[in-house]
């Protein structure tokens, strides 16, 4: 049976991104109508072990959903990684009378809330916010369509002067130990080649492809590197080709963290509205450990700890059509 909840807590924790302020929005407003208590808490897991929470109403959430980054800030905890420091979280939850909480974020606040759960048995529900899209169980994660906007946007400016000048760019994109942006944008940007850490490409992979570039007379070519790869950093693999190409003019940007920046797109913003819904009304019947996703445009509670440990997979027909346009 579902257990009596009367208030609820909602932080952001990880990296930001853009859609959180909209999903903190979508919690508090449901959570207005359904007429329960709501408390914002500031600083993710931090905040609540020292108890910097206040209480929201429908009004305290208003002109934000177009707001990049997110009203209740956000932090990687280490003291959360402890059980003193969810023992004191426990405490303040207890302090305050919440009886369950929401958390918006990726793997790692999603992992702390499990374990939060198992301990205290405290109805916990994860939202998807990470630019990364590295979550099972969830098609998009809330901020990821905003950053490959923004990465597309970047890389296109990139490309007017690479033309210009018949340069070779390595263009570095996050996502941690996945290559989720890279291969989006990737596609949408018709880079000549795309350097994942899911794949174990050696350098006369990519010695190949900036041969058949070159062999094709193309005036500019974009490599998109992603982060965690296993050939290297983009200053390294520039190394690398350059002493093997030194006719080649080769240049890097690291796009960094302006990725996680600027306004939520229409997109994020409808995803992010529908999830707050889903993760209180979830909670209001009983769902708990679990993470509201959307598969296939079907609204899904995945548990937690699957949605981290059993990790998404990238579009092996995305890494294909790459290869055939890149030509
Ligand atoms: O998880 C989101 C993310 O932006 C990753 O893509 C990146 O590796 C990491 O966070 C950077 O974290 P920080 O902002 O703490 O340097």
């Amino acid at each position: 049976m579902a257990k009596a909840i009367k208030s609820i807590a909602v932080l952001t924790s990880g990296g930001d991104s853009p859609g959180m302020n909209a999903a903190i929005r979508a919690v508090v407003r449901t959570a207005v109508f359904y007429e329960k208590t709501v408390y914002g808490v500031r600083r993710g897991y931090d905040g609540l072990i020292e108890g910097d929470l206040e209480e929201l109403n429908a009004k305290s959430v208003k002109n934000i959903l177009n707001l990049g980054g997110t009203l209740l800030k956000s932090a990687r905890s280490e003291e959360f990684r402890t059980e003193e420091g969810q023992q004191k979280a426990y405490d303040q939850l207890q302090k305050h009378g919440i009886d369950a909480l929401v958390v918006i974020g990726g793997n790692g606040t999603f992992t702390g809330a499990h374990r939060f759960y198992e301990r205290f048995d405290v109805p916990v529900i994860g939202i998807p916010g990470t630019i990364d899209n590295d979550l099972f169980g969830t098609d998009y994660t809330i901020g990821f369509d905003t950053a490959t906007n923004t990465v597309v946007d970047c890389i296109d400016k990139i490309r007017d002067t690479a033309s210009s000048h018949n340069r070779l760019f390595f263009v570095e994109v996050m996502g941690r130990d996945a290559g989720f942006i890279a291969m989006s944008t990737a596609v949408a940007t018709g880079a000549l080649d795309v350097i994942l850490p899911e794949e174990n490409k050696s350098y006369e992979d990519l010695f190949a492809e900036i041969e058949r570039g070159a062999s094709r007379r193309k005036t500019s070519n974009i490599v998109v590197v992603a982060e965690g790869n296993k050939l290297g950093d983009s200053f390294e693999i520039a190394q690398t080709v350059r002493e093997r190409f030194p006719e080649i003019d080769t240049k890097v940007t690291i796009l960094g963290h302006l990725q996680r920046g600027g306004a939520p797109s229409c997109f994020d913003r409808v995803m992010a509205s529908k999830l707050g819904v889903a993760a209180v009304e979830g909670l209001l019947n009983g769902k708990e450990d679990v993470m509201a996703g959307i598969v296939d445009d079907e609204l899904t509670y995945t548990f937690l700890q699957q949605a981290v440990k059993n990790k998404a997979q990238l579009d092996p027909e995305l890494l294909r059509i790459s290869k055939i346009l890149a030509i």
